[in-house]
C-alpha cells in the first residue's frame, strides 16, 4: 500500500517539474554582433563572457550562438571549414573554455550551432573529394550531369534556396557537386556513413567542451531524392513564380524534408542521450531549424519508436504581423498546440532569428511588448533573438567589402549604452552600423526605466519561474485564446496564485466584461502585475472582476489574482 502511494507521489512529481529545457528560455546570440572585446570591430568569445551576467539578469536559461567555428565567412559562419576550431576572428580554443567555464558558474547554458547539410568549399574534407581522395571521395554529391545532343547539363533543375542552379561544375573532378545554399556551401553526402560517423565524432567533440546542445541548421535539405539508377529526379514548376533562377520557381518535393532525413535526425538524438547516459548531467537538448509543416515538425519530434529534436523550431508566430487580430495569434497558437501539445506536451514559441527581420519592422514599433508578453505568457519553451529585449530595430545597411547580405538589417551591433558604437566595440567602425537609436535605445537607458521593453522582459522572466507557470504540465494550469476579435489572453494558474495576460492587438481601445464563469469561485478582483507604456495602470492597483475592463490601443498586462483559502 505505502509502495503505491510513493509511486503515486513519483508520478505526480514527474509531471509537476518539467525537464530544464522545457520551458527554458532560449537566447540567440549572433557573436558577430554582441560584444567586440579585441576593437577590431567584429563580436567575439570573450565579448560573450563578460556578458553571462547579463543574460542571467534577464532571466535566460541557455545562449544559442550561431556559428563560431573556422570559416571563410562567405555565409558569416554558416559555411564552416573546420568543424573543431574557433575561427580566430572569434577568439581561440582557450576562451571557448574560458566561456564554457564561466558559464557553468554563472549558470547559463551554451547551446552551439551545428551545421551538418554542408561545409565551406574551402572545407579540407571538400578539398579531398575534389582530388577523389578515396576517403573523402563520396563524403559530397557529385554527378557528371546530363549530356544532351553532345552538351553538358546540370543532372537536375534543382534551384539552391539563395538563387540559380544547385549544381556547380568543378573543372578538376570534371563533376558537379551539390550545394542547396552558396556554391561556396557544397552538400555533404548523408548516405555516406562515414559522413554520419564524422557527424557524431563533432557532436562528441563539443559536448566534450560542456555544451548542452544544439541548434540544427538547415534540417530539411539534409537529403535529395535519389533515383535508383543513380540519376536525380526533376522538381516540378510552381506556376505562381516565373523566375527560373527563383527557389520558389520549383515545388521542393525532392529537396526537403526526405524521409532519410528523420532516421538521420533519430540517430543524433539517440547519440545525444546515450552521450548522456554515459557521462551524467542534465539532458542535451537538439534545436531543429525546419520551415516544415507541422506533420512534419511532429515527426522531427518523434515516431512511434524513436526520438528526435525536443525542440523542433516553431516560426508559427512568425508569420504574423502589425495587421494580425487575436484571432489570428489564436489560430497560429492552436495550429502547433493541437498537434505537438496534444501528443507530446511540448510547445515552444519563436519570434525571430538572424535571417528575419525584427520585431520592430515586422510588427511596428508599438508591439514590442505586445509581443514579448504573448510570447513569455505562453506554456513551454521561448527563443528571443538578441536585442529583442530592447526592441533594437533594423537598419538599411550599404554593401561593403564585408558584408552585402540581405540579411544584415537584423545583425547589426547590440546596443549596450550612449557610447562609441553603442559599447559594443572600441572601434568606431564596426562590421555593421549601429542603429540610428543607440544613443536612446540602449541597455542602460532601459535599465533605467520603469516600464521599458527590457524591464518588461525581465519580470516575464520571473514570471515564467512562477509556480503558476511552472505546472504547465498540467493541462488545466493554463487557457489561452480571443476573447473579442482583438482582445489574446492567456490564464496561468496554481492551486494558490494566477495570472491573466490581456493583450489588445488592434489600434482601438477595447472593453470587455468577463463572463460569471471566467474565474474560479471566490476570486473578486484582480491586481495589475506588469503593465508596459501604452497602460494608463500601475502594477499593484486593483480591478473589481464585475467591472467592464478598458484596454487602450496595443495594451498588454499581466494581472494577478490569489486564489481563495476556502
Ligand atoms: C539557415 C541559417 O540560419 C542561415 O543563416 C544560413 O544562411 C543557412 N541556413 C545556410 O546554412
Ligand atoms: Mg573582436
Amino acid at each position: 500500500m505505502r509502495f503505491v502511494f510513493v509511486f503515486a507521489l513519483l508520478f505526480v512529481g514527474c509531471l509537476s517539474s518539467p525537464e530544464w529545457w522545457e520551458d527554458a528560455t532560449f537566447y540567440q546570440i549572433y557573436p558577430r554582433s554582441f560584444v567586440d572585446s579585441d576593437g577590431d570591430g567584429v563580436g567575439d568569445l570573450k565579448g560573450i563572457s563578460s556578458k553571462l551576467e547579463y543574460l542571467k539578469e534577464i532571466g535566460v536559461t541557455a545562449t544559442w550562438l550561431s556559428p563560431i567555428f573556422k570559416s571563410p565567412m562567405a555565409d558569416f559562419g554558416y559555411d564552416v571549414s573546420n568543424f573543431f576550431e574557433i575561427d580566430p576572428i572569434f577568439g581561440t580554443m582557450a576562451d571557448f573554455d574560458e566561456l564554457i567555464e564561466k558559464s557553468k558558474e554563472v549558470g547559463v547554458k551554451i547551446i552551439l550551432d551545428f551545421v551538418p547539410n554542408h561545409s565551406s568549399d574551402e572545407c579540407e574534407y571538400f578539398e579531398k573529394s575534389v582530388e577523389s581522395d578515396p576517403e573523402y571521395k563520396d563524403f559530397y554529391v557529385w554527378h557528371p550531369g546530363k549530356l544532351i545532343d553532345g552538351i553538358r547539363h546540370p543532372p537536375s533543375n534543382w534551384v539552391s534556396v539563395f538563387g540559380g542552379s544547385t549544381w556547380t561544375w568543378n573543372e578538376k573532378r570534371q563533376e558537379y557537386y551539390l550545394h542547396q545554399f552558396l556554391a561556396k556551401q557544397p552538400d555533404f553526402n548523408f548516405r555516406n556513413p562515414k559522413v554520419r560517423e564524422n557527424f557524431k565524432a563533432i557532436l562528441k567533440f563539443w559536448l566534450d567542451k560542456g555544451v548542452y546542445g544544439f541548434r540544427i541548421d538547415a534540417v530539411p535539405h539534409i537529403f535529395e531524392k535519389l533515383n535508383e539508377d543513380g540519376s536525380w529526379p526533376d522538381e516540378p514548376r510552381n506556376d505562381w513564380n516565373n523566375d527560373p533562377q527563383s527557389y520558389d520557381y520549383l515545388d521542393h518535393i525532392y529537396t526537403k524534408d526526405q524521409h532519410e532525413t528523420l532516421d538521420v535526425m533519430y540517430e543524433w538524438r539517440a547519440f545525444m542521450d546515450s552521450y548522456k547516459n554515459d557521462n551524467g548531467g542534465e539532458t542535451r537538448v537538439i534545436l531543429a531549424e525546419a520551415y516544415s509543416p507541422i506533420e512534419i515538425l511532429d515527426q522531427y519530434f518523434s515516431n512511434s519508436t524513436h526520438s528526435g529534436s525536443q525542440i523542433p523550431f516553431n516560426f508559427g508566430l512568425m508569420s504574423l504581423s502589425g495587421y494580425s487580430t487575436a484571432k489570428d495569434v489564436e489560430n497560429s497558437v492552436t495550429y502547433w498546440m493541437d498537434v505537438m501539445w496534444k501528443k507530446h506536451k511540448v510547445a515552444n514559441w519563436v519570434l525571430g532569428n538572424h535571417d528575419n527581420p525584427r520585431i520592430y519592422d515586422r510588427f511596428g514599433a508599438h508591439k514590442i511588448d505586445v509581443v514579448n508578453i504573448l510570447l513569455s505568457s505562453l506554456p513551454g519553451t521561448t527563443v528571443t533573438y538578441y536585442g529583442e529585449e530592447l526592441g533594437m530595430h533594423n537598419v538599411k545597411t550599404e554593401c561593403t567589402e564585408v558584408s552585402c547580405d540581405d540579411r544584415d538589417g537584423e545583425r547589426t551591433p547590440m546596443q549596450w549604452n550612449d557610447k562609441l558604437s553603442g559599447g559594443f566595440s572600441t572601434n568606431p567602425n564596426p562590421w555593421l552600423p549601429l542603429a540610428d537609436d543607440y544613443k536612446v535605445n540602449n541597455v542602460k537607458n532601459q535599465r533605467k526605466t520603469a516600464r521599458s521593453s527590457f524591464n518588461i522582459y525581465k519580470s516575464l522572466q520571473k514570471l515564467k519561474r512562477t509556480e503558476a507557470f511552472k505546472n504547465f504540465k498540467d493541462d488545466s494550469s493554463w487557457a489561452y485564446g480571443a476573447l473579442t476579435e482583438q482582445i489574446f489572453h492567456v490564464k496561468r494558474s496554481s492551486s494558490k496564485d494566477g495570472y491573466l495576460i490581456l493583450i489588445n492587438m488592434g489600434d482601438k481601445i477595447e472593453t470587455y466584461n468577463f463572463p460569471e464563469n471566467f474565474f474560479k469561485p471566490g476570486i473578486k478582483d484582480l491586481e495589475y502585475h506588469v503593465v508596459t507604456e501604452r497602460s494608463s495602470h500601475y502594477s499593484g492597483e486593483k480591478f473589481q472582476i464585475t467591472n467592464k475592463l478598458h484596454l487602450l490601443p496595443f495594451e498588454a498586462v499581466v494581472m494577478k489574482w490569489e486564489t481563495p483559502v476556502v
